[in-house]
């Protein structure tokens, strides 16, 4: 099915099925806060199941370059480990150069959070893509709390950042953003007193339970958050699951062909995250969830699925979208293949991730031969779809990389995806997994 060509391309062939058990990156989000909590606490941290991928690389040489005593070690069974010693609160060092988050934008907003506590000046880099996603809605809170924030044309990084004795603020988030709300609470545990977030709509909560995890004081009232400043936060050892949204893309694949029998074990089911299941289920999709337990505050279970379901397609908008915000990418393929198709909307943050995933994916999927209208903050796609082999472009984007090869699985034909490489970011061997998958 799958050939490597230059590098960055990947032909990806049809297939009847993916078949047998896939082992899934550990969990991103969870993971570049775990670490940056370990970094921020007092005593060693062990992180078991480490996220694989580049971005949560960066998050560490991040750390290392802050003065972050780590190791990292890799193991066939238990996957990445990575050991910290904590700096305790305030206890990170003067970079000797720029700290490169990448591609990584949790890399770069989290840290933001941090380094504006800490009495030194840091420049946060990114590559080309990072460099071309709107910081101010961290710059704003972050300034408002004492420190100083300078961006190229006030918005776009490299980010320099000197820091200073922070205040605690009540701050209402503009834009849903669970890395925008972890930035404050980060910096608010370098405050004294209570510093509050509130959200305009729930999203991903790991940061709210990993704080509880290290000993924070923290609650929680619906979408408002209030963390009580300059905690001892005292480093654990934290087991972390394997990453839901990385899993959407095996798990929508396996739906979409007819002789799939797929087995994802220890998959993160937090609740803010499970939107994809539900959302699946009431697609009509065949999926168990599995042995569900809880480790350090976070759920996971194995989740079966089995292919050949009618899907029914529908709509993704309001607080949906924003639940679903990395799934997108995975859905808009299965909506082609669904009865009704699916009707996007409220999506206009998507046009200001890793690419602009609207006009990537309408591109893309025209390419394929779907019928795909574009609108300012949304998609309408059309149902019954035959896909036929195209020449695609990922333009960088991990998740739309994934989403074009689950597409190249159920069109007729030969689909050649440029730029593939990305995977890396988040899942690598995502290409080598399919291949195994399909028998
Ligand atoms: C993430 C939050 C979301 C999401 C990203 C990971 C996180 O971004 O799209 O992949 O781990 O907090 P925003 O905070 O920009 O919505």
């Amino acid at each position: 099915m799958l050939e490597s060509r230059a590098m960055t391309e990947q032909i990806v062939k049809p297939a009847r099925g993916l078949v047998g058990t896939a082992r899934l990156p550990g969990d991103k989000s969870i993971s570049h806060r775990l670490a940056i909590l370990g970094a921020l606490a007092e005593g060693a941290t062990t992180l078991e199941n480490y996220s694989t991928g580049d971005d949560c690389r960066r998050t560490l040489d991040c750390l290392a370059a802050l003065g972050v005593s780590l190791k990292v070690t890799d193991d066939d069974r238990a996957g990445r480990r990575v050991r910290l010693e904590g700096c305790g609160l305030g206890g990170l060092q003067a970079p000797a150069g720029e700290l490169e988050a990448g591609n990584s934008g949790s890399t770069l907003r989290m840290l933001a959070g941090v380094l504006a506590a800490h009495p030194f000046e840091s420049v946060l880099a990114g590559d080309t893509s990072l460099n071309q996603r709107p910081m101010r809605r961290v710059m704003e809170p972050l300034r408002q709390m004492g420190a100083t924030l300078t961006a190229r044309d006030g918005e776009y990084p490299p980010l320099r950042i000197r820091g200073g004795p922070l205040q605690p603020i009540e701050y209402a988030l503009p834009v849903a953003s669970a890395q925008v709300k972890t930035a404050i609470l980060l910096a608010g545990l370098h405050a004294p007193g209570a510093t509050i977030v509130e959200e305009p709509l729930r999203t991903r909560d790991h940061t709210e339970i990993a704080l509880e995890q290290f000993g924070a004081s923290l609650e929680r009232e619906r979408r408002r958050i209030t963390v009580y400043g300059r905690p001892r936060l005292r480093g654990k050892t934290f087991h972390i699951p394997n990453d839901l949204s990385a899993a959407a893309f095996l798990l929508v694949a396996a739906l979409l062909l007819p002789e799939s029998n797929l087995v994802l074990p220890a998959v993160g089911l937090n609740p803010t995250r499970t939107a994809l299941l539900d959302f699946l289920a009431g697609q009509g999709a065949g999926i168990k969830i599995l042995d569900v337990e809880e480790a350090e505050g976070e759920l996971r279970g194995n989740l079966h699925v089995r292919g050949g379901a009618r899907l029914k397609g529908g709509a993704i908008e309001g607080a949906l979208t924003v639940a679903l915000i990395d799934e997108v990418p995975a859905l808009a393929v299965l909506g082609t293949q669904s009865e009704e198709g699916l009707r996007l909307r409220d999506a206009a943050e998507l046009r200001v991730k890793e690419s602009d995933r609207l006009g990537a994916l309408a591109e893309n999927l025209r390419r394929l031969g779907a019928t795909v209208r574009e609108y300012p903050d949304g998609l309408d796609i059309a149902g019954r779809q035959p896909l036929k082999g195209a020449e695609l472009d990922s333009f960088g984007d991990h998740r739309l990389a994934m989403a074009l090869a689950v597409a190249g699985l159920v069109a007729t034909g030969e689909t050649l995806i440029r730029n593939a490489d990305c995977v890396e970011i988040s899942f690598p061997g995502f290409f080598e997994m399919l291949d195994a998958l399909r028998g």
